[in-house]
């Protein structure tokens, strides 16, 4: 359905409208897009499971993230303390300032490699949004650490300015990467919108129709199921829209008992929905499966509905 061109305008948020107007942004992610894939794609399966929190169960970027947050909270309360309470504490006050900035500078750096890969899969608007996120990031970061510079020359006064600056800069970012996530939906399990599935077994295929080595996608009560029939005989069913970015995972390649999507390369097991290989990070739903008079039979996974929104 078409919305008037009014109506969608206020559709968008007050960060979209903004990054949108901006010029130059589609440029930059045409230029260093392909630069980034190359790079992670170049580092094989581990380095992509490794920047991909696979390994973690959850996305890897929002926990670093708390990194710099915190600790230049902590850096900024620190540089309050020590100009209301000058000379007195003014060492160790210092010290921990300095020592908040830095770890948080470390951990700033972590995250932003981190988010460039996240940032890899990304098109249209949430790809500008993601330029938008990262440049700010990269200001915050600079200005950090050319306040840790300040701080070590005995340019204090013009360390805590450059400090105060970045925090305003990394305060912006942050809003957009909430942007990312709550209106993008980047890096949310598209599994949890889906209906829970049957609470009783459903009769969707007939036996005959899965051969061994088969995978079938079958749609129950609203939620689209992937059927295949596993080395060992037994019958499996998980959720057939990939979590990641909803990739059709019966169109994906089957590898033994796992199927890889088609779209970002993440491998599932088709028996367990356990992720194997990202960008995904979460499992696929699960569906119970069971063989009467000729049929397949599905129905909900217990565990599944109550990880359910819907
Ligand atoms: S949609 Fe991205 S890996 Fe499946």
């Amino acid at each position: 359905m078409a919305f008037p061109k009014e109506r969608r305008r206020i559709m968008r948020t007050i960060g979209q409208r903004i990054v949108d107007a901006l010029p130059g942004l589609d440029g930059i992610a045409e230029k260093v897009q392909p630069k980034v894939q190359e790079a992670v794609q170049g580092g094989g399966t581990p380095l992509r499971n490794a920047l991909d929190g696979t390994w973690l169960g959850t996305p890897l970027h929002p926990a670093l993230t708390d990194v710099p947050i915190g600790s230049w909270t902590a850096a900024l309360v620190f540089d309050g303390l020590d100009l209301v309470s000058g000379s007195k504490r003014g060492k160790a006050v210092r010290n921990a300032a300095d020592a908040s900035l830095a770890f948080g500078v470390a951990g700033g750096f972590l995250a932003a490699a981190v988010g460039l890969s996240d940032w890899r899969y990304l098109s249209g608007g949430s790809r500008r949004m993601g330029v938008a996120h990262g440049l700010l990031n990269a200001t915050a970061l600079l200005l950090s650490t050319g306040s840790l510079a300040a701080r070590a020359a005995g340019r204090r006064s013009a360390g805590r300015l450059l400090f105060l600056a970045g925090y305003s800069f990394a305060g912006m970012s942050a809003h957009l990467g909430g942007e990312l996530s709550y209106g993008y939906g980047l890096r949310v399990n598209r599994n949890v919108f889906e209906k829970p599935g049957p609470d009783g077994f459903t009769p969707v295929l007939k036996e005959d129709e899965l051969p061994e080595g088969e995978m079938r996608r079958v749609e129950v009560e609203g939620v689209g199921v992937l059927l295949s029939r596993a080395s060992d005989g037994r019958v499996c069913a998980i959720a057939a829209t990939c979590n990641h970015f909803s990739g059709p995972l019966e169109e994906g390649r089957r590898e033994g008992d796992t199927v890889v999507c088609p779209w970002h390369d993440s491998r599932f097991s088709l028996c367990t929905g356990e992720v194997l290989d990202g960008p995904a990070v979460f499992p696929q739903s699960l569906y119970e499966t069971r063989v009467r008079d000729g049929n397949i039979e599905v129905m909900e996974h217990q565990e599944n509905a109550q990880k359910m929104v819907t």
